[in-house]
């Protein structure tokens, strides 16, 4: 299926990569930035892999410009960085930081200046702790506050930033975060995860009415990490399961935020599992669908569904299964599918006909090492992401509206729960020495910008 792309995306289409600020920046007690619910956690023995912490991370705090030219010799158009609430607002509210507020400045100015977009996203999961402290997403009043906080940044930074995301993964706040308790905060509640879900989208929704009201015009948006669903075998029952699955994980997000309402199918077995639902307000839908300008999807690979069979533990009644046998997989075994990622945008356009699409992530897991040459070869890395493009274009031909593409990431990183265990870059990061190494991915993304498309 990889034959018969067009080489050449369309002009203005925007290359870029992607970071987070917990996983890179450190410096975790600089300039008067607060505790946030990242540090709490992986502070917490036994959650983090290895007892990793972001305390350093990349210190990409103190060594940004140098990381900075890193991106610029890329040649990219689009840079995809997150701003850290607790660096704005170290207490959750009141007086804004100017340090904080001052050190994305610095960043923004100098992305301009090598004609780089930047696309700013608010919240990239690491809440103030003292958000937390007074209930944190759960809590109705967390929305109020990141619509504060947004509006701190939309005053300091609008004038300058191209793009502007409130969320990052509200899923995996709320599921991973609140249900499983894999991610912090670490809580094991459905119903907290419902509430959680609920408060995010509509602080975005309010976040987006503060944007419209300062008067900006740059387009915003959200990003959701989205699962093309596969259901496991042919059957009826593993088809309704992967139904079933596609709601909670896409279309509890989908569907309030493009048409104003919450599907009625998972409604009806969130009810079931949790509980009444009956934390949402009047006008909250209205609130939740105010209209954004583009649509940020995250994808790295697809999610297979089968039914529970009966006796087998099971909340919500379907199954996650591992990768066919014989599947291709990244190191960390996810299955490589570019064709599901053709086929999730190709839905997204039919189904919503949602605003203008960017995938702002998307790569790879690959254990990678430095060779004797002192050079780091990621062959695997470089042919997900060639297949993971022209799946890119493949939906571009049929009629899907995607305007910019960024790898995650553009370095090694800590990978939350799983520490820095886990290698996304296409830059290599050796943490004792905190030495980039561009890998050979890094070479690949330089030709597919220059050529527009894969080279
Ligand atoms: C996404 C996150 C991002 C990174 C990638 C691998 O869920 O948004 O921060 O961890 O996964």
């Amino acid at each position: 299926m990889t034959a018969e792309v067009p080489d050449r995306f369309p002009d203005g289409f925007l290359w870029g990569v992607a970071t987070s600020a917990y996983q890179i920046e450190g410096a975790v007690d600089e300039d008067g930035r607060g505790e946030s619910i990242w540090d709490r956690f992986s502070h917490t023995p036994g959650l983090v892999r290895g007892g990793d912490t972001g305390d350093v991370a990349c210190d990409h705090y103190h060594r940004w410009a140098e990381d900075l030219e890193l991106i610029a010799d890329l040649g990219v158009g689009l840079y995809r960085f997150s701003v850290a609430w607790p660096r704005i607002l170290p207490a959750g509210s009141g007086r804004p930081e100017q340090r904080g507020i001052d050190f994305y400045t610095r960043l923004v100015d100098r992305l301009l200046e090598h004609g780089i977009a930047p696309m700013v996203t608010l919240d990239h999961w690491d809440l103030p702790q003292a958000l937390q402290d007074a209930g944190g997403w759960p809590a109705r009043d967390t929305a109020a506050r990141f619509a504060e906080y947004a509006d701190v940044m939309f005053r300091a930074l609008g004038d300058r930033v191209r793009f502007w995301v409130t969320h990052n993964e509200p899923w995996m706040v709320a599921a991973i975060g609140h249900r499983l308790g894999l991610h912090a905060p670490g809580v094991k509640d459905f119903r907290a995860s419902l509430r959680a879900s609920h408060h995010l989208l509509l602080s975005h929704g309010m976040a987006v009415q503060a944007y419209r009201a300062t008067g900006l015009s740059a387009p915003m948006g959200i990003v959701l990490n989205l699962f093309q669903t596969v259901p496991h075998t042919e059957g009826e029952a593993d088809a309704e399961a992967a139904i079933a699955s596609d709601g909670y994980t896409n279309r509890w997000y989908l569907d309030p935020l493009f048409r104003g309402r919450y599907p009625d199918d998972t409604w009806g077995l969130f009810q079931r599992v949790g509980g009444p639902i009956d934390f949402i307000e009047p006008g909250d839908l209205l609130t939740i669908a105010a209209p954004m300008d583009f649509l940020g999807v995250n994808f790295y690979s697809p999610r297979i569904v089968r039914a529970a069979g009966s006796g087998e533990a099971s909340e919500f009644g379907w199954v996650v299964e591992r990768p066919h046998p014989g599947a291709r997989v990244t190191d960390a075994g996810w299955e490589v599918d570019p064709d599901a990622f053709t086929a999730l945008l190709v839905r997204l356009h039919r189904d919503y006909d949602p605003v203008p699409l960017y995938i702002t992530e998307n790569g790879a897991i690959c254990d990678d090492v430095i060779g004797s040459d002192g050079s780091v070869h990621d062959p695997d890395r470089i042919s997900y992401l060639d297949g993971h493009i022209r799946a890119c274009a493949r939906a571009i031909q049929a009629g899907v509206e995607l305007r910019g593409y960024c790898a995650w990431s553009l370095m090694d990183n800590f990978e939350w729960s799983d520490g820095y265990s886990k290698r996304f870059g296409v830059v290599y990061v050796d943490y004792p020495t905190q030495r980039r190494i561009p890998k050979t991915s890094y070479g690949f993304l330089q030709r597919v910008v220059a050529a527009n498309g894969p080279p």
